[in-house]
């Protein structure tokens, strides 16, 4: 396996000259877009991984997973979907059109920013510094990694620049779709999509996810089976965004991809990957990320349909 891992990542590098590091964010630029790291955790806890599989980036929309699974453990399912839909758009990530023009106000689906906005906003906590130790702790068990944290650069640079979501939310608060203070909820937003990990970490986390919510390595649950089922269904549906239809049809797994460059994949009751890769696609996914995971797909024979 780790020979798979090393041929794919030699053989998908190129991609990276193809991309484009996300710009939006200033402090993302500093990524070196020629990075490719693949990691793969079974759910009997065996770890394979080659490339730039150590490197630290930051998780940005890969924490919409995180976000999710907090708020429907908190809220229950019913309460989580009166705010938030669960369809997939077909527009971009960071799209504002459905919010005015469709007859219904709620955001589309949790994965894209107005329903990830959504869902951290349903988050419980003391206050925001409450639930964000709760998103941390949760990454960090869900890695097994406790040295998770947030890169200051990353977050200082997304609330610097970050007046689509502003817009986003405060249109959402206006429509009554979001509750509470919204300056508040965006800084809980910006600072969970600035939380370091690397692809070790997300090979970690995918599988949880493949193992119905429990961890292949000490057997502790972290989220309910109904979670974890709803979640994966929701990163095929929705977790590549306007691409998430062509990634099912030629990867067949769930996935949530990140502007970080990562992306977080699992595999029912096989494994988790984690990829990175920071050069993009146009519709914000990992170029060479997408490339490796379509060939292990082949290889492994990893579609679930
Ligand atoms: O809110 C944003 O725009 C970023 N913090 C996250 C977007 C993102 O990762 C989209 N994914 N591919």
């Amino acid at each position: 396996m780790f020979k798979l891992l090393e041929t794919l990542v030699e053989k998908n590098k190129k991609y990276g000259n193809d991309g484009q590091l996300a710009s939006y964010i200033p402090a993302l630029l500093e990524a070196n877009p020629n990075d490719l790291g693949v990691a793969i955790v079974d759910v009997e806890g065996r770890k394979y991984y080659a490339g730039q599989c150590e490197k630290n980036f930051t998780i940005q929309s890969i924490s919409k997973v995180v976000s999710l699974i907090l708020a429907l453990g908190d809220n229950g399912r019913t309460n989580v979907f009166k705010r938030v839909d669960v369809e997939p758009t077909g527009d971009g990530f960071n799209s504002i059109v459905n919010l005015e023009t469709k007859d219904k106000k709620r955001p589309y689906n949790p994965m894209i920013n107005a329903g990830a906005i959504a869902t951290t906003s349903l988050i419980y906590g003391e206050d925001g510094e409450d639930k964000l130790e709760r998103i941390i702790k949760f990454m960090r068990k869900a890695t097994n990694n406790p040295n998770i944290s947030i890169n200051e650069e990353v977050y200082v640079s997304e609330r610097r620049t970050g007046d689509r979501n502003r817009a986003l939310a405060y249109f959402m608060k206006s429509n009554g779709m979001l509750q509470g203070d919204v300056e508040e909820i965006l800084e809980l937003y910006f600072r969970q999509c600035s939380i370091e990990a690397n692809a070790i970490d997300l090979a970690m986390f995918g599988s949880v996810l493949a193992n119905d919510g429990v961890t292949p390595w000490n057997g502790e649950r972290l989220m309910s089976r109904e979670t974890c089922r709803i979640v994966k269904t929701i990163m095929v549906t929705c977790g590549m965004y306007d691409a998430s239809g062509e990634f099912a049809v030629h990867i067949g797994i769930p996935a949530k991809s990140g502007v970080g460059g990562g992306i977080l994949a699992t595999v029912p009751r096989r494994m988790g990957i984690g990829v990175y890769g920071p050069a993009l696609d146009k519709k914000g996914n990992s170029l060479a990320g997408i490339h490796v995971l379509k060939d292990l797909s082949e290889e492994l024979d990893l579609s679930i349909f």
